[in-house]
């Protein structure tokens, strides 16, 4: 059993159901209002603990009634809270999420607390770096913080997996030395290396980009066409299982939680493990929310059975 932290973001998702997004101006009607568990870091958590990951969260949310609904959730799901830190003065972070009839979204994110825990607070919790396979990281949170993480991680040899989302187009060379797997989605690997992701051709181009910034292993998650990978000279595309999507909010999220909870720390089953995210998130894809959407290992090895 591989123990996994995540450090990153916790967001109360407030989600909006439409038939189509509104136009510029537009006022329509909503078909559902809902709030549930978010944020890709807490996202990511839940995926690997629900996959039987022994796993840690280092975070913070505000001091308030969102803040606390946020830590039951995660106290329910038995991940470590001893690393999230309750900021006074600041806001939990929230996430404004529309999802359209196909499955699409469209998300608005309010950092708060997110962007607010420093350096001090991940040296804080050192320990729980230490202990763990894997650390996980976004860009939902401070660059600063992940660099101080990722740092710690490798001088105790725990391998760091970055998912650089949201998209930003100037990551810190200094992140990305410290970085062992970039797991990122096609518009961010176009953002991070400029080259447009359009065939399998493009997907080496970037990831040779991204191998020269001295990441070994890269994973280009490709939506309902499945998952890309190029680490120790093997690479190929792993398809997705054909599923109806009907909300896709936190795929991403699912695939890398999962997929990290049965990596080998060399990484020698990533296709096994790809194969296991992209089972993961097709479940997820089928159900409405972040959360409340990712599955339960006895789900995901259900499914294993029926194809
Ligand atoms: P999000 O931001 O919506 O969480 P993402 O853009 O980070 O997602 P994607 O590349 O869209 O990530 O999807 C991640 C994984 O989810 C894919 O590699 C695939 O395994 C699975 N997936 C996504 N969409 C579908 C779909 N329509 N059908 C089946 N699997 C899907
Ligand atoms: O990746 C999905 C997540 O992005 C949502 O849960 C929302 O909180 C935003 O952070």
């Amino acid at each position: 059993m591989n123990t996994v932290t995540v450090i990153g973001s916790i967001n109360l998702d407030r989600t909006i159901r439409v038939h189509q997004m509104p136009k510029p101006g537009e006022t329509i009607h909503t078909k559902e209002i809902f709030s549930a568990g978010g944020g890709k870091g807490a996202n990511q958590a839940v995926a690997a603990k629900r996959s039987q990951a022994k796993t840690h969260f280092i975070g913070a949310v505000g001091d308030d009634d969102a803040g606390k609904a946020m830590l039951d959730l995660l106290a329910q799901e038995e991940i470590t809270l001893d690393g999230i830190t309750t900021l006074k003065n600041e806001s939990t972070g929230q996430a404004y999420v529309t999802v359209d009839d196909a499955g699409e979204n469209q998300i608005m994110i309010h950092g708060g607390a997110n962007m607010a825990f420093t350096s001090e607070d991940v040296e804080a919790h050192r320990d729980l770096i230490e202990a763990s396979d894997f650390l996980v990281a976004q860009f939902e949170s401070t660059v600063a913080s992940t660099v101080t993480a990722f740092k710690i991680a490798q001088a105790a040899g725990v391998k760091t997996i970055l998912n650089p989302a949201p998209a930003m187009s100037k990551v810190p060379a200094e992140l990305l030395a410290v970085t062992d797997m970039i797991v990122p989605n096609e518009t961010e690997t176009q953002t991070l290396t400029g080259i447009e992701i359009t065939d399998e051709a493009s997907m080496i181009k970037a990831s040779a980009a991204l191998h020269a910034l001295g990441i070994a292993a890269v994973i280009i998650t490709i939506g309902s066409k499945g998952a890309f990978y190029d680490v120790d000279g093997r690479h190929g595309i792993i398809p997705a299982f054909k599923v109806d999507a009907v909300d896709t909010t936190s795929a991403g999220d699912t695939f890398i939680g999962a997929m990290s909870s049965v990596l080998d720390q060399d990484f020698s089953n990533l296709e096994d493990a790809i194969r296991y995210g992209n089972r993961a998130s097709s479940i997820a894809v089928q159900r409405f929310g972040a959360q409340p959407s990712i599955p339960y290992k006895n789900e995901i090895t259900a499914a294993e059975g029926e194809k």
